[in-house]
């Protein structure tokens, strides 16, 4: 790899659309920072996929980020990160920032005493959740609520449909009727449905989305590797897909609020070879 500039850009990823909403806390965090943005939505969901297929998805998409120039990758996905994270960080260059279920501030913050966790089946089957379990869960009710199917709600911008909304009132009324006084969100994909279930809740529970700390521990982590941008300048988000350009273009425009173009993920590849960062094409 050539040395690494300061203004090189971050790389960004998830299974699908789910990570912008770890982006837009990196984009309000780091404004000066170049952000490269991949939706591996042809492959979404990842978690009805086995571990291997994961990992090689994720080895995949940090090598072509590594081939464009990225100084840093954030892993925007809970389930990526709980399979793949030991092994990427084992021969990634660059610092590797990744997603945890926010267990850890619900466990200190209820006041029930019961906090709820809605995530992918395979990231709450993960020895990472049983750890976190184990660390925070002495005293307190730790309620995992897989919730399948939400993420392809939202991967459909379906932020507010029928079919969404009674898929929530069934995950998360059981958390309700136990007493939960704390959601946490523990797929990057719900952070986009927290308006639908901040109305199902009410008004008094507290919902966690882990993306600011996120991107917190993301400037923590540049500033020790001496890795921030030199100057101010005007940033740019650049948004990838491994699914067809033009829907991908309306659903993450929708999900990201302002009109963008998303270019296939294989034009990653050629934007490596333009700035002259590899040889082959993609
Ligand atoms: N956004 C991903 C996560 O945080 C969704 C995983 C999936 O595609 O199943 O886990």
């Amino acid at each position: 790899m050539t040395a690494l500039s300061t203004d090189a850009p971050i790389g960004v990823f998830d299974s699908g659309v789910g990570g912008l909403s770890v982006l837009r806390a990196i984009r309000a965090a780091l404004p000066m920072e170049d952000l490269l943005y991949v939706a591996d939505s042809g492959y979404a969901p990842y978690g009805d996929r086995d571990a291997e297929f994961i990992a090689d998805r994720a080895t995949t998409i940090t090598e072509l980020l590594l081939d464009a120039g990225v100084k840093a990758i954030v892993v925007a996905c809970n389930t990526a990160t709980v399979v793949a994270i030991e092994k990427l960080r084992a021969w990634c260059p660059v610092p590797v920032v990744a997603m945890e279920p926010a267990i850890k501030p619900a466990a200190q913050t209820t006041k029930s005493g019961v906090i709820g966790v809605l995530a992918t089946s395979r990231t709450l089957a993960s020895p990472s959740v049983a750890r976190l379990c184990a660390a925070y869960g002495k005293d307190i009710a730790i309620l995992l609520q897989p919730c399948p199917g939400l993420v392809e709600q939202v991967e459909k911008a379906q932020l507010h449909s029928d079919v969404t909304r009674e898929l929530l009132v069934g995950y998360l009324s059981p958390l309700l009727l136990a007493g939960a006084d704390t959601i946490v969100l523990g797929c990057t994909h719900y952070p986009f449905l927290a308006p639908l279930i901040r109305e199902i809740v009410g008004p008094d529970l507290a919902i966690i989305d882990p993306a600011t700390a996120v991107a917190k521990e993301l400037a923590r982590r540049l500033q020790g590797n001496l890795l921030p941008v030199s100057a101010e300048r005007a940033a740019e988000v650049s948004f990838f897909s491994s699914t067809a350009a033009e829907p991908a273009s309306m659903i993450i425009s929708a999900l990201w609020g302002s009109r963008v173009l998303v270019q296939d993920v294989s034009q990653l590849g050629y934007r490596a070879q333009r700035l002259g960062l590899i040889s082959t094409g993609f």
